[in-house]
């Protein structure tokens, strides 16, 4: 084997004329009269070898035999394309490399599928054969970007003082919402170690021991319904810092927001960075992760409608209730009575029990609620819609109906084709409230997570109305889609045992779940506050790509299970007996049935 000389899809006019030794993967190959012309890949790229007798005729019958995917390292010397072979569309379009020495280093079989960009095989094929969906030019890039992000994290966080510090992953859970993946142990069976949700509890007692500025790309483990932006297993860029106030916080972060675009991306972002608070993301979007690339937003319409003989209006605000509306510019034409109302289907998970509507056209407006509001005069001024636009009505409590017109908002502009996706719009949403109800549980829960300090004006609240208090935590939102969290911690026992007793804690139960973090509390322990960035989500969006799958080498699908090395699977019973662990007989049938992992298609 000789040396490889560089990379393929690196060589260019620069290099005519110079020898160069290739190693990759055969693209294609293709005759052509006493010419074969293969297009060799390797991870820079594609470029053109020429075989022929000219140069070496053992080269030329060997090429004969290679096939897409065969392994080869080919010697040869590069020379300029004839004018009319140049393809501008290849960054090595100018060239090709006449080959006198041919070495096949190893053959493949057919592939699955083919080795291109915008392949069309399925998910779970490609998953199964993962090593050669990773072999595709978008795959590749992909990761490079997702490694390129990692390093110039290092580097920012490096030169501005931080410590990379790891933190266990067999350890107890830290609740952020989901549920834990657990591991038995074997030195105590019947007990459970915890992957972690997040590093949270660990960043915060690293700041008790005077770690003043931590930070760790780190994995996290989360057992939640899976969605295009999360999966089981994810990686933070997570940090945490003593003495700084929120403000100070978000400056460290925008710095290094700044640095991965730059550095990255080759962009310029401007900063500080937008802060919205929380409520008026809610009432303007719909949504606590707004994207601020279109407009449509939310309007209220409740005082205009309050009186109107369209009960379904004038009820809902008279229950203390709104009616808001979202104007989808020139989509009247677009969409068919069966199209806007298919979407009551969709809005009926937030609560919502329907959706109105109406186009405003020349000489008013038109649709079955039009009757009630005559020629709709006050309302399309009031809403400044056009002729030709189509206006979408929610009435009900503000949550189901900022939820609603949250999401027909992105889903309308999506389908208009409204969003400008070669920008980056980041906004910090600040001042949460400390709980949210979550409707399912009925039951209030940390907005964030147990740890956050309320604001400073609120922590009297937390012995009277603690469901009224706001929290000292911020989101930092990109085109929709919330990239980090953070917060200002608690670093008081009393006030952190109060938050425990408003999320129904016993003190014994906070103490045996919490003691060693209460009982760190008692010595000494610096303010302090961090921030976490999903380093999949961040690199899925500067991917252009809409699912983290897409920048993770060895992803879960959407039953979080692996295709190719079928994980999860079932353990033989001599696995288990140690672990003192017996299956019930739902374990034992599924087990039987079909294990666990998607079988071969
Ligand atoms: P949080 O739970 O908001 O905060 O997580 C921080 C960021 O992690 C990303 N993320 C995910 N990415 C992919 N798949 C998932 N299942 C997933 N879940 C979360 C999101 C999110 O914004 N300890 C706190 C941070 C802190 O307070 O410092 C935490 O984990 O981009
Ligand atoms: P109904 O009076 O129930 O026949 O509803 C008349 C129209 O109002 C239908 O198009 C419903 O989808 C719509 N509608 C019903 N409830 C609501 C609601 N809460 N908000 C907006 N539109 C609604």
């Amino acid at each position: 084997m000789s040396k490889r000389t560089m990379y393929a899809g690196d060589v260019t006019a620069a290099d005519i004329d110079k020898t160069v030794t290739l190693k990759g993967w055969v693209k294609k190959s293709r005759r052509l009269g006493n010419l074969i012309f293969v297009d060799l890949r390797d991870r820079a790229g594609v470029v053109q070898l020429v075989f022929s007798a000219e140069f070496d005729a053992a080269a030329l019958e060997q090429a004969n035999e290679l096939r897409s995917e065969y392994v080869i390292e080919a010697t040869g010397e590069v020379k300029a394309r004839k004018p009319e072979a140049v393809n501008k569309k290849m960054h090595t379009g100018e060239v090709e490399v006449e080959v006198h020495q041919l070495t096949v280093l190893n053959k493949s079989k057919t592939p699955p599928f083919d080795i291109e960009d915008g392949v069309n095989a399925s998910e779970d094929t490609k998953l199964k054969y993962r090593y050669l969906d990773l072999r595709r030019p978008e795959m590749q890039k992909a990761l490079l970007l997702r490694s390129k992000i990692t390093m110039a994290t290092n580097r920012y966080f490096d030169e501005n003082g931080f410590i990379y510090i790891e933190t266990p992953d067999l350890t107890k859970s830290t609740p952020e919402g989901a549920r834990d993946y657990l591991v038995p142990s074997r030195v105590y069976p019947g007990s459970f170690y915890a992957l972690p949700q997040s590093p949270q509890l660990f960043k915060q007692l690293l700041m008790g021991a005077g770690y003043d500025r931590y930070f760790q790309i780190a994995r996290c483990f989360r057992d939640e319904d899976l969605r295009g932006d999360r999966q089981p297993e994810f990686t933070q860029i997570d940090m945490e810092t003593s003495f700084l106030s929120a403000e100070e916080i978000q400056t460290l972060t925008e710095g290094l927001l700044k640095r991965v675009m730059k550095d990255v991306m080759g962009i310029d972002i401007k900063t500080p960075i937008q802060r919205m608070d929380w409520q008026e993301a809610q009432d303007r979007f719909g949504s606590d992760k707004p994207d601020l690339r279109f407009g449509m937003e939310l309007q209220d319409v409740s005082d205009l409608v309050k009186d109107s003989d369209f009960k379904v209006f004038s009820g809902a605000v008279a229950n203390g209730g709104q009616v808001k509306a979202i104007v989808l510019p020139q989509a009247a034409a677009k969409y068919s009575r069966k199209k806007i109302e298919e979407q009551q289907e969709y809005i009926k998970r937030f609560g919502a029990k329907g959706l109105a509507w109406m186009k405003v056209t020349d000489d008013g407006i038109s649709g079955p609620i039009s009757k009630f509001f005559g020629d709709g005069k006050e309302l399309t001024d009031k809403l400044d819609a056009k002729s030709g636009d189509l206006v979408l009505f929610v009435a009900s409590t503000p949550k189901v109906v900022a939820d609603s017109l949250g999401y027909l908002r992105t889903h309308f502009a999506k389908d208009l084709d409204l969003i400008d996706e070669s920008q980056f719009r980041f906004v910090w949403i600040v001042n949460w409230p400390l709980f949210e109800y979550d409707e399912g549980d009925k039951r209030w829960v940390p907005a964030h997570h147990p740890f956050t300090m309320p604001n400073e004006e609120d922590v009297h609240l937390l012995d009277s109305e603690p469901y009224k208090a706001h929290a000292q935590s911020y989101d930092i939102v990109l085109n929709g889609y919330e990239i980090g969290g953070g917060s200002i911690r608690i670093h008081n026992r009393e006030i952190q045992e109060k938050m425990l007793k408003a999320l129904d804690f016993t003190p014994e139960r906070a103490q045996k779940q919490f003691g060693f973090l209460l009982d760190a509390l008692d010595y000494g322990f610096p303010p302090h506050g961090g921030l976490a960035i999903g380093l999949d989500r961040f690199a899925m969006l500067l991917a252009g790509r809409d699912n983290i799958r897409d920048v993770i080498a060895f992803p879960k699908n959407s039953n979080a299970s692996e295709p190719m090395t079928r994980a999860p699977q079932p353990v033989v019973d001599s696995q288990l007996e140690p672990l003192g662990i017996e299956l019930n007989a739902t374990g034992e049938k599924e087990q039987a049935d079909e294990g666990n992992a998607p079988e071969d298609k």
